[in-house]
């Protein structure tokens, strides 16, 4: 099935990354069910000719007919819980969705003879580095029950690998932000920096909140590697031609600190974006900065949006023309 036109099972597929995805799996001509609880998905988002099936990943019924049905060549897995802040009150659901859901989906995968599988994963697995930037052999120590979750589910993919030969991809990904044409990010409650930012440029909200300004920085603040939606749409992409495991870090290799992104964002939007400092968040690692260098070499990656003002004007043209979000539409 190298190269041809698959069958692709998409979980989450409604959502931020997971639509940008689908999209281009679109373009390629592979075809397409998406399954999504719409807990955070939006039926607009799935773009035709791809099918959308509501399901939850927890019930396990649920999900193993689904792939039963679609006989799906290969799985691609956005869907999951994403918040670090949300996993260090609630870690619950972390375990639950992250690691006992992704399960059912990979025990339904095999029972359907489906041997294929890429996982949405992310370098919260590490924790706090030794070395900038990453690369996957540093250890993995999570520092919140987000990040150890999407590490246990790398380890039981390992073992689905050993007992039933699935060839699974681990796509590590940094800080994915940006926006497709069609699709960016709209969340029920928003947390994440750069659409925040935005949202202060729009008029929606008064200032940004710093979260915290002691850290072993350069300025204080914590930096992120932004990787655009795209590129990371694109690494999966590359990841249904594999034929053995791999773990691969997605990044630019660019490492921002929040009060750079914040002034990158004033002069990409012409806004003055009043900050004010917070307290800093429990669970945020200080710097997270990749070396994509596998993924580019092993994996035939080439991100072609890696610069931030670049990536801060793409979501920036999705927030002006869905100022709303979705309910723009
Ligand atoms: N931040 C602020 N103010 C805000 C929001 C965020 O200062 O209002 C700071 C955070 O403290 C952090 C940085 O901006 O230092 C980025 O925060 P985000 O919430 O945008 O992203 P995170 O780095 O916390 O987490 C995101 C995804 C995770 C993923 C991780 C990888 O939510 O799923 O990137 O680094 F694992």
């Amino acid at each position: 099935m190298i190269g041809g036109v698959m069958r692709i099972f998409v979980t989450g597929g409604a959502g931020y990354i997971g639509s940008v995805c689908v999209e281009e799996l679109l373009k390629y001509g592979h075809e397409v069910l998406v399954f999504d609880n719409m807990e955070e998905g939006h039926a607009e988002a799935v773009l035709a000719p791809a099918t959308l099936t509501v399901g939850d990943l927890n019930n396990f019924a649920q999900v193993n007919a689904a792939v039963g049905e679609f006989r799906p060549d290969a799985v691609i897995h956005f869907a999951g819980k994403a918040l670090v802040g949300e996993s260090m009150t609630n870690p619950y659901i972390y375990y639950q969705t992250n690691v006992m859901g992704g399960t059912n989906l990979l025990e339904a995968a095999v029972r359907a003879g489906c041997k294929k599988f890429v996982f949405s994963s992310s370098c919260a697995t590490y924790g706090p580095p030794e070395k900038i930037p990453m690369d996957e052999r540093i250890p993995q120590k999570p520092i919140n029950p987000y990040g150890h979750s999407k590490l246990i589910f790398e380890q039981v993919l390992k073992w689905y690998e050993k007992v039933h030969g699935v060839v699974f991809t681990a796509l590590r990904y940094f800080n994915a932000a940006g926006a497709s044409v069609a699709n960016g990010e709209d969340r029920k409650v928003e947390t994440h920096l750069i659409p925040i930012v935005l949202d202060v440029a729009l008029g929606r909200r008064e200032f940004i909140g710093i979260f915290g300004e002691n850290y072993a920085t350069p300025d204080g603040t914590c930096i992120r590697d932004y990787v655009h939606v795209i590129d990371l749409a694109e690494a999966h992409i590359k990841a249904l031609d594999r034929t053995v495991s791999g773990f691969f870090n997605l990044g630019s290799g660019d490492g921002y600190s929040v009060r750079q992104v914040i002034d990158v964002a004033r002069k990409v939007t012409g806004h003055a974006i009043p900050a004010k400092i917070m307290p800093p968040r429990p669970g945020d690692p200080p710097r997270l900065v990749a070396s994509a260098n596998r993924a580019r070499m092993d994996l035939g990656w080439k991100p072609r949006f890696n610069k931030l003002p670049t990536i801060i004007e793409t979501a920036w043209a999705w927030r002006q023309a869905h100022p709303k979000g979705y309910r723009s539409q």
